[in-house]
């Protein structure tokens, strides 16, 4: 009880939540009413009680699905302000918000009113609230890579609104090199890149060797199969690699035949992890003060290690030393 008080009043920083993860059943319903979109549901509570997912695939479908509501400039700014008065509610200082243009383009919504309404929100929030906020636009790694190429280059005149790209959605068969073009474009851009790593999938450990080695990113989200490659824990230290943990999606890994917590395991492996929410909407409306109160219980972290995880994420911040340091 103590220890969710003292997580609560923490001072946060958060850069693994997919803003399209935050589209609460509630604000599904109301957009799907604003926008005469029918909804396959009765209700909010049936909605909720679809939300039931065994794996990434299962959880991605109705992910995608939940999207076609948000159809104007106004949605994306609703949906990204409610995220940023959530986090703000929960001590949020700072926050890297991913998001998924392709599945918008591809709908037929044009990206000036994702990227438009998303930055409209930031700035508000940021006036009202005075929480801070950048941008990072995803490639959907099981499209195709003309398809992520072309809502690259449709973002990149708005590439002041955006500080990074990621990869994320379905990694069984989409490793990171398959959009090495795309990150080096980004990075001639002058944007950071990260990368998903999910947890126990198909080739994970090529694929973090990928994202580490080839890629080269600034940032691993997830990464939890690391622990099991005592040669790639070498080259993240080395690199003073940020990891961006979310316990909801983390279960354990596997090492020398032992279940191990991934956020415990990268503690103790002096890597630099963060505690991060992911997807809060479909996960029991577990946001980053819930997520840091899970991983408390499943990796028995002391006040201690939670302030050293509360400085890893301050220091992971996309920002100049100065701007981070006003946040200290
Ligand atoms: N993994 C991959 N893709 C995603 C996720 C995730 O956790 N959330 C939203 N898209
Ligand atoms: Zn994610």
């Amino acid at each position: 009880q103590d220890m969710a008080a003292f997580i609560a009043a923490m001072p946060k920083a958060e850069y693994h939540v997919h803003l399209e993860g935050t589209l609460e059943a509630e604000m599904k319903f109301a957009l799907a009413e604003r926008n005469g979109v029918k909804l396959p549901y009765a209700d909010v509570a049936a909605m909720k009680r679809s939300y039931v997912f065994h794996d990434l695939p299962t959880f991605l479908k109705v992910y995608y699905e939940g999207m076609n509501v948000l159809l104007t400039e106004r949605d994306f700014y609703d949906l990204c302000y409610a995220y940023l008065a959530k986090a703000h509610s929960q001590n949020v200082l700072y926050a890297e918000m991913f998001f998924d243009p392709q599945q918008h383009i591809d709908r037929g919504v044009p990206i000036a009113a994702v990227i438009g309404g998303i930055t409209r929100a930031r700035a508000d929030a940021e006036a009202k609230l005075g929480i801070g906020s950048q941008l990072i636009l995803c490639f959907m790694r099981d499209l195709t890579a003309d398809n992520a190429m072309a809502a690259l280059d449709a973002a990149l005149p708005y590439k002041d609104k955006l500080v990074g790209v990621g990869l994320d959605s379905d990694e069984k068969d989409n490793p990171p090199t398959k959009f090495a073009a795309h990150f080096a474009k980004a990075r001639a851009a002058g944007l950071k890149v990260t990368a998903h790593c999910d947890v126990n999938q198909k080739d994970t450990l090529e694929h973090l060797r990928e994202a580490l080695v080839d890629i080269a990113v600034d940032r691993i989200d997830h990464g939890g199969n690391i622990l099991q490659s005592p040669e790639l824990i070498g080259i993240a230290k080395t690199k003073d690699m940020a990891f961006t943990v979310c316990p909801s999606f983390s279960g354990k890994v596997v090492v020398d035949g032992q279940p191990v917590e991934v956020v415990r395991g990268m503690l103790d492996q002096g890597l630099k992890v963060s505690i991060n929410s992911d997807d809060p909407a479909y996960m029991g409306s577990s946001y980053i003060t819930e997520a840091m109160i899970e991983a408390q219980v499943r990796s028995r972290l002391t006040k201690a290690e939670l302030v050293r995880i509360s400085h890893n994420a301050l220091d992971t911040a996309w920002l100049t030393p100065e701007r981070k340091a006003g946040y200290l």
